[in-house]
């Protein structure tokens, strides 16, 4: 192994510049040569690569997005692209590749393992729906924002009394809903994997008015089995029962930005460092990821192939510190 190569794909997370720093630094630092992929697997496949040093990636580490860019590239999953990636990967005398994304991110980084390209995976996501890590990088940022938000926002509610309905991002998993609605005390959490009636709704609005509360904050999953806006749409139909005027905020892509958290540059340093490490020892097809604060590596097959399922025991511990 003389020479690798970093990229970061599909959505952007922060904590992604930290893990680039780290990977540029300890190649360099071990003797090895670095290069950096622009925008993901696009980039790969478009040739748009080139040698890093340790000036590239200084003055990062607190800087939200990726200085590498990404994109989500559908391009890559054929026969074709994928040809060409490891074609432009060879061009460049490339022995070994690390890959930081999410799920899409990692089912790519597995194709070039199993056509014979040597890649390590880390995780970069807020959705936080991968196994293999009990975190991956941006998700400890991405809480972060969504719980200043929650707390500005239940200020105005309390002034107002009003009902809010929070939209957090996620995909189809509900872990920052569900951490961000414990911790930001929401009234309700309502997740993908927790169906709900839109009336369980009206019923729960209507009990924080009549037990006196001055606001009542409903954190929702964009995945959740009822939209956002059904939900507003029946509370304002039903108000007298409901009791509060609704407003809503959908968080959006304010989620993804931002300097990473101490947590995620820790993380990201340490994946980072880890990554290289497996390269030079001649692994491949593997996730670095972080099990009980250890650093551990888990089969890039096992997480495509196995969904991390949320640990529901944090859905009764909400239930059972409610209002
Ligand atoms: O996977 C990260 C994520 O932010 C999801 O939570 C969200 O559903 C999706 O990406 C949004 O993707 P895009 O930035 O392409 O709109």
């Amino acid at each position: 192994m003389k020479r690798i190569a970093v990229m970061s794909s599909g959505g952007d997370a922060p904590g992604m510049n930290a893990f680039i720093r780290s990977v540029v630094r300890s190649a360099i630092n071990r003797g090895l040569e670095a290069y950096g992929v622009r925008r993901g697997f696009q980039g790969l496949i478009d040739n748009d690569i080139e040698q890093m040093d340790k000036r590239s990636v200084s003055n990062i580490m607190q800087r939200g997005g990726t200085i590498l860019q990404t994109a989500r590239c559908d391009e890559f999953k054929t026969k074709k692209g994928l040809r060409q990636a490891i074609r432009n990967l060879n061009f460049h005398g490339i022995d070994g590749l690390v890959v930081l994304g999410g799920d899409g991110s990692l089912t790519g980084a597995l194709s070039l393992h199993e056509a014979g390209f040597p890649v390590i995976g880390a995780p970069g996501t807020i959705d936080n729906d991968l196994g293999g890590t009990d975190m991956a990088i941006g998700v400890d940022t991405a809480l972060n924002t969504v719980l200043d938000a929650v707390d500005k926002i239940k200020e105005t509610a309390s002034s107002h009394q009003r009902a809010f309905i929070v939209e957090v991002m996620g995909r189809n998993c509900g872990y920052i809903a569900l951490i961000s609605g414990i911790i930001g005390g929401a009234e309700m959490i309502c997740i993908p994997e927790k169906p709900f009636e839109l009336m369980d709704v009206v019923r729960l609005v209507e009990k924080a008015y009549v037990s006196g509360k001055t606001h009542c904050i409903i954190i929702i999953a964009e995945g959740a089995n009822h939209s956002t806006h059904a939900i507003k749409k029946t509370l304002d139909a039903r108000i007298e029962e409901a009791g509060f005027e609704t407003r809503v905020t959908i968080l959006g892509h304010i989620q993804r930005g931002g300097s990473p958290t101490a947590f995620d540059r820790l993380l990201a340093t340490r994946l980072g460092a880890a990554a290289v490490d497996h390269l030079i020892r001649g692994e491949s097809g593997k996730m670095v990821g972080l099990v009980g604060n250890k650093i551990t590596t888990t089969p890039l097959r096992q997480i495509i192939d196995y969904r991390r399922e949320l640990d529901m025991s944090l859905y009764d511990l909400a239930r059972s510190l409610e209002f």
